[in-house]
């Protein structure tokens, strides 16, 4: 076989959006030469190359592989983000996006995108007093999310009040001051872009003895619209998850061309319905794509603008992007340095799959 029959041809340098029956068998065209994309038309014949057969188990939204060099066929595995030319970016100038209009920030919290998207400015949000602690909600199913609840909380010096997991899922990421995060009596030095797993019959609470202010997101799912508050800090704590911490590791990064992103609470602590990572975006504008996951995104630090269909948005440090499922959108970073960004998603465990 030659050289050039034994490469895929790249179909699509983005995966396929495809709503598949239970039931129904699909036959994957690994080839890339295929005309009615991304399935087999036969055009492989002599390649050396043989479609992939999937049958579906149940309904389900898919993302086949466009670009054909995924690891886990037929659906796209984010490999069409290393493939040679880097990462899809976008012109902030070109004709269509200078029809897109700015919006800017009033007094309150949220600025409105396309659908259900918005950015919601921790900087502007009044917060609820509870003891050592104020907090406001950022993303509920209040907000529209399907699948996870987001808080973003202050804790002065002190203990915050014991809250309860309340049976859900809890993730959380300190973004300023350090302390210890109690869960079930166990106690866990906690310091800025430290995140944190608490499984869901566990209760936890925040210690401050040391900084003027410890700034945390705290993120659950299934969502719920507020936080529970206990009396007292219950024993229990699921010793078969010993793993709670989770740090910044440039050995653990995973490379998306110029961009990259480490996992930081997933299943290996054993959270199944939320999945933690931080990020860095370069000085660019991402092309417009859209997840299946539900996302909402903390922008540590740099500035830049948001973009959904018809509108766009400034965002900066402090800033949470709330991102519905299959939500067009794009985001561009104007500071040199890059964003640093966390990400929180569910369903999936995978921030480079798109379409
Ligand atoms: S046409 Fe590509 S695998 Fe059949």
């Amino acid at each position: 076989m030659s050289d050039t029959k034994s490469l895929p041809v790249i179909a699509n340098r983005k995966g396929y959006y495809y709503e598949i029956k239970a039931g129904k068998r699909y036959l994957w065209c690994s080839c890339g030469r295929s005309k009615s994309q991304p399935f087999c038309d036969g055009s492989h014949a002599g390649t050396g190359f043989l479609p992939v057969a999937h049958k579906a188990e149940r309904d389900e939204d898919v993302i086949f592989c466009g670009c054909k060099h995924t690891a886990t066929p037929p659906f796209c595995d984010g490999a069409h983000s290393n493939l040679p030319g880097g990462y899809l970016t976008d012109e902030p100038d070109s004709s269509e996006n200078r029809r897109i209009a700015m919006r800017a920030a009033g007094p309150e919290p949220i600025v409105q995108l396309d659908g259900r998207c918005y950015v919601f400015a921790t900087s502007r949000a009044s917060l609820t007093s509870q003891g050592a602690m104020g907090y406001c909600p950022v993303v509920s199913p209040a907000t529209g999310a399907q699948f996870q609840s987001q808080f973003y909380a202050e804790v002065v010096r002190g203990a915050s009040p014991v809250i309860s997991a309340d049976g859900r899922h809890t993730v959380l990421f300190v973004t300023e001051g350090a302390g210890e995060i109690e869960i079930g009596g166990r106690r866990f030095p906690v310091g800025a872009r430290t995140g944190i797993y608490i499984r869901p019959s566990e209760a936890y609470r925040i210690h401050n003895e040391n900084t003027a202010l410890v700034k945390l997101f705290i993120s659950n799912g299934p969502g719920s619209e507020d936080l529970v508050w206990l009396d007292d800090m219950p024993t229990n704590f699921e010793a078969q998850f010993p793993q709670r911490e989770a740090t910044v590791d440039p050995a653990q990064r995973h490379k998306m061309a110029e961009r990259y992103y480490q996992m930081l609470v997933n299943r290996e602590h054993g959270s199944t319905v939320v999945t933690q990572f931080i990020g860095n975006i370069p000085l660019s504008k991402a092309e417009p794509h859209r997840h299946l996951y539900e996302e909402a995104l903390i922008f540590l630090n740099g500035a830049g603008v948001v973009w959904t269909e018809t509108v766009k948005t400034t965002v900066a440090a402090g800033d949470v992007l709330f991102l519905p499922r299959k939500q067009l959108h794009s985001v561009q970073c104007t500071t040199p340095g890059g964003f640093d960004i966390v990400g929180v998603i569910y369903p999936g465990d995978n921030p480079s799959i798109n379409y």
